[in-house]
């Protein structure tokens, strides 16, 4: 058993303290948002992610879980300090570390015992070295026993006990290598490959996976509008291609490109440090822009379809940037959406879990209680986020409900041929229409 805090109860640092704690550990969760801490300590959930809710509250019932806003209280005689606050886009893509200081200054200014440093979230390479330097200089007097350690997060939202419990490796960069056996020994009962490497490394290590997946994403979109032009279908496509190992399923799925708080602002961050060290990183930058082309392209074959989006009223099913979350940020459908409104179109919308992310965010958006409420009177419907209750819909009723039945599958989730038959036109990704 370790005594470990993390600092950030985000998306990351809730499920990885929670998941920790599940594997035993005594886990301090820190945050400076009261209200998000308040909140934990009632039970009741910031995010929506599946199966949280009940392994928090059985670690809390355990007592190895604590939610606490006190500093003090979090680090003391805490061997590993996990950083994994946010690191969102700053100026001109870089990513802004001004909360992981905040973190680095405070473990300074609090600890007094030996500790551990472990970086979780997504930090530009060289970070680990920064830190580390925050910490020297904060305690230039009062020297403190530390190691930083880089240990990259690869969970998946929707999936992020399931991929927390089970990775598919685990990697540690530190330029001591005791440190990092040491942070090893916390996932050995999780069974799994683990990379010890130092500490630049294991930070690339992060960034180049995001990208390469990211690169995956627009590599099918980029065939997918080539498979409309040429009537081909790319489920096929990226099927046959999958099947060479060596190319593999995974992230193959046309669709309305990648969004969410991780690819988008890892990939600007990513080429910003290659143009800042003097490389042009030419494949990053395409892969920025067949993504922004991907939501514009849908909004261009609605116009086309329609004549004009101004004041047709455009149904919008799904917001979060992927299923299973309630996510919105970089969400694709917040940007389909704004096309549609500087066209002038009416925009309805409705998504299982991001309806109170929406009202902050989508102002403008008249928010539907269900997927029929959308189709009501609406010119076209555009499927933005495939979650599974939108699976099974009841088309004859929608079909009876809307103005002009035109469908946009912007994931690739329906059945062409049976919209057809209830007198759809539809349009998917990369399909033949
Ligand atoms: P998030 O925005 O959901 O959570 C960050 C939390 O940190 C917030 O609750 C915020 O209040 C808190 N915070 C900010 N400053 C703080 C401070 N000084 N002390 C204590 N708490 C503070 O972010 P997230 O999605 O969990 O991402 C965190 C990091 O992990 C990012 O670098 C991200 O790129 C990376 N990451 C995210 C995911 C993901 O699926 N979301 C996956 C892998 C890696
Ligand atoms: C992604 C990575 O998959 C994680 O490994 C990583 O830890 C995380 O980013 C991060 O660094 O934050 P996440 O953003 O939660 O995880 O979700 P993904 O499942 O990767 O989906 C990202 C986006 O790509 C979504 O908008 C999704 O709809 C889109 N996508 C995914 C496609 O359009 N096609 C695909 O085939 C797969």
């Amino acid at each position: 058993m370790s005594k470990i805090c993390v600092i950030g109860t985000g998306y990351v640092g809730l499920v990885t303290g929670t998941c920790f704690a599940d594997l035993g550990n005594e886990v301090h969760c820190l945050d400076i948002d009261h209200q998000r801490i308040e909140k934990l300590k009632q039970g009741i959930m910031p995010i929506y992610e599946p199966g949280l809710e009940q392994l928090v509250s059985q670690n809390v019932k355990a007592g190895r879980l604590i939610f606490t806003t006190n500093y003090e209280e979090a680090l003391e005689s805490a061997e590993f300090a996990f950083i994994a606050v946010g690191t969102p886009s700053g100026v001109d893509g870089e990513a802004d570390l001004q909360y992981v200081r905040a973190a680095a200054e405070k473990i300074a200014d609090l600890v007094d015992h030996p500790i551990i440093v472990v970086n979780k979230s997504t930090v530009p390479v060289g970070t680990g070295d920064w830190v580390a330097d925050i910490i020297r200089k904060r305690r230039a007097g009062k020297p403190l026993d530390f190691d930083v350690v880089s240990n990259p997060e690869f969970l998946r939202e929707g999936s992020a006990i399931n991929d927390f419990m089970y990775p598919d490796r685990i990697v540690l960069g530190s330029v001591n290598r005791e440190a990092a056996s040491k942070v090893a020994q916390l996932y050995l009962s999780l069974r799994c490959p683990i990379m010890i490497t130092d500490l630049r490394t294991a930070e690339m290590i992060k960034y180049a996976s995001n990208a390469f997946l990211a690169t995956k994403i627009s590599f099918i979109n980029e065939m997918a509008n080539i498979c409309e032009e040429l009537g081909a279908d790319v489920r096929q496509v990226a099927q046959g291609m999958g099947m060479d190992k060596r190319i593999g399923h995974a992230f193959l799925d046309a669709g309305l490109g990648w969004g969410g708080s991780c690819f988008p602002k890892d990939v600007k961050a990513l080429a910003h440090m290659a143009v800042l060290h003097g490389t042009s990183p030419q494949l990053l930058q395409a892969v920025m822009d067949i993504n922004r082309n991907q939501r514009r392209r849908v909004v261009l074959r609605l116009r086309k379809a329609l004549g004009s989006l101004d004041e047709k009223v455009i149904g919008v099913l799904g917001l979060s940037f992927k299923p299973n979350t309630d996510d919105i940020r970089e969400a694709p459908a917040l940007e389909v959406i704004h096309l549609l409104q500087v066209e002038g179109a009416i925009v309805k919308a409705y998504d299982p879990q991001a309806m109170e992310a929406a009202r902050t965010m989508l102002p403008k958006v008249h928010l539907c209680s269900n997927p029929y409420e959308v189709a009501d009177g609406a010119d076209a419907l555009v499927l933005a986020t495939e979650w599974n209750e939108f699976k099974q819909l009841d088309f004859e009723r929608i079909a009876g409900l809307m103005r002009n039945k035109l469908i946009m599958d912007g994931r690739n989730l329906w059945d062409p041929e049976r919209l057809r038959q209830y007198g759809f036109t539809y349009y998917g990704i990369g399909r033949p229409s």
